[in-house]
């Protein structure tokens, strides 16, 4: 993350006084135009942070770095961006760590990407699967324009459930249709103690993929749960929760790799130990 003044080439959060947001990279030279009037790039090169600048319209701008969460939802897209709330909760219950080794797919617009690589740090590693070439292409572009070139990250165009080619990786993330199919390769993928992690929008599936990883006899402490956040407005005496919110976005289903062997037993045995005897 960049402090200091503003550089040529780096991108700066444009927030205007009803909190319209525009991403720009700035450019010597260049100008943000809006119906709001134009910004001059110029006035922003060599600025701190934090800087209010007007429009030659007279609209009041906020000028600041994009947080994490404030790029993914202002980035180009390519697919449907996992959003911020989801992005916070699955790192830390994935426990996604500095030095580990993750595999994720699909990379559609590299959202949980991005916040892969940050919890890895410099010592870790992502490898992202995707099947639609397009796609790569946009989240590529979205992960250069925001980290630059990454010597810690690789893509693989190909269909995940169909094999993962790493092994004794730490954790793996799948924000694809059909998590279940991948419940078997990420069995051999993984390393014990590891972690499977997928989202997905419907309670259908995350039921598949539940009853996929209880039955295979590799994981266990299999969970689902969802993540509610629900902003307020403090202003005055108008102190209430928002009219609108994200209501809905998706599921987390979380595992632990464990080992298989004499004494495993799966979710249909686990089921009917207790009526024995
Ligand atoms: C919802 S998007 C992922 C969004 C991404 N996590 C983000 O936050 O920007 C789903 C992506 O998975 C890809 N995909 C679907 N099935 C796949 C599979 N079996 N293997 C690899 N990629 C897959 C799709 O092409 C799409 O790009």
């Amino acid at each position: 993350m960049a402090v200091g003044p503003f550089e040529a080439g780096e991108q700066a959060l444009l927030i205007d006084q009803r909190e319209n947001r525009h991403l720009v990279t700035l450019r010597p030279g260049e100008q943000f135009h809006s119906d709001r009037g134009i910004l001059r790039h110029d006035e922003i090169i060599g600025q701190e942070e934090g800087l209010t600048l007007r429009s030659t319209l007279g609209t009041r701008y906020l000028v600041l770095r994009p947080t994490l969460a404030e790029y993914v939802l202002e980035m180009p897209r390519g697919a449907q961006v996992m959003y911020p709330k989801d992005l916070a909760a699955l790192c830390f219950w994935a426990d996604v760590y500095p030095g580990a080794t993750v595999v994720e797919a699909g990379i559609g617009s590299a959202a949980l990407t991005l916040a892969l690589l940050r919890a890895v740090g410099q010592t870790g590693r992502v490898i992202s699967y995707e099947t639609r070439d397009d796609f790569a292409k946009r989240a590529l572009k979205n992960l250069e324009a925001r980290l630059g070139e990454l010597e810690n990250h690789s893509l693989r165009l190909a269909d995940i459930s169909e094999g993962i080619e790493e092994r004794e990786i730490d954790r793996l993330l799948l924000d694809i249709p059909e998590p279940w199919r991948v419940v078997s390769p990420g069995a051999d993928a993984l390393r014990p103690g590891g972690i499977f992690a997928c989202y997905v929008p419907t309670i259908i599936q995350s039921q598949q993929a539940a009853e996929a990883l209880q039955g295979h006899g590799a994981f266990a402490l299999v969970e689902t749960f969802e993540v509610l956040m629900r902003p307020w407005q403090i202003q005055g005496m108008s102190v209430r929760p928002f009219h609108r919110m994200v209501a809905h976005t998706g599921f987390i289903t979380i595992a632990r790799r464990v080992q298989s062997g004499p004494g495993t037993s799966t979710a249909v045995e686990r089921a009917t130990e207790g009526k024995k005897g």
